[in-house]
């Protein structure tokens, strides 16, 4: 049975992968601090066999045991209202808790994929925005908390997959935020 572990697994969308994942068949690892998240949104899946949650901060030193196959790191509010409140956390775990998931990840050989956003073009002078295009993000703005932390983000996943032939991917779609990716 394939395993893997989904961070932010008490909130919106990871509460939503949680079920896809145990209905695909997977050893579902739900992570989560609970600080915008809800585990009501995962409290059906508690008496399955092959769901664990772990109630852990993603920005602290992460362990699982045994073998893992995917980690789907979405832990990190979402929504302006959490962040603009909790700004230094929204830096921590799109930052630290991004590296200890990638170090995860390197040691357990494991494919990640890191939830990133459209902010991370700050207020973008193109639209729609291509590859190419690289944004116009205020690091010195409230809402640079979120935008910095994701582009963090996405430059120390690349660090990974150039430095260490890490297996990743980076997601701010959330038409392309399933299973596809996996
Ligand atoms: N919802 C959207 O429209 C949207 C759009 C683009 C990107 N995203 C990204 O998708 C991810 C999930 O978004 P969401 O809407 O489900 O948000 P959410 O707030 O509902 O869920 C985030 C979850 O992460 C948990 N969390 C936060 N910090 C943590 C930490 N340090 N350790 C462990 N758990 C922690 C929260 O408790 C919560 O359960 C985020 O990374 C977000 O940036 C979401």
């Amino acid at each position: 049975m394939k395993k893997i572990l989904i961070t932010g697994a008490a909130g919106f969308l990871g509460s939503h992968l949680c079920d896809r994942f145990i209905s695909e068949g997977f050893h579902v690892i739900g992570m989560d601090n609970l600080i915008t998240g809800d585990l009501n949104n995962i409290s059906h899946l508690f008496p399955l066999d092959n769901f664990e949650f772990h109630h852990h901060d993603v920005t602290k030193f992460v362990h699982v045991s045994g073998t893992l196959d995917y980690i789907l790191h979405f832990a990190s509010p979402a929504s302006p209202i959490d962040y603009l409140k909790i700004p230094i956390k929204t830096l921590k775990v799109g930052s630290l808790g991004t590296l200890n998931l990638l170090g995860l990840a390197k040691d357990k050989n494991a494919r990640i994929l890191v939830a990133s956003t459209s902010e991370v073009y700050g207020d973008p002078m193109v639209h729609p925005q291509t590859e190419e295009y690289f944004g116009n993000v205020n690091p010195v703005g409230p809402r640079g908390v979120y935008d910095e932390a994701k582009r963090f983000m996405e430059s120390i996943t690349m660090a990974y997959h150039r430095h260490h032939g890490l297996d990743t991917r980076i997601v701010a779609s959330l038409i392309h935020m399933g299973l596809e990716c996996v």
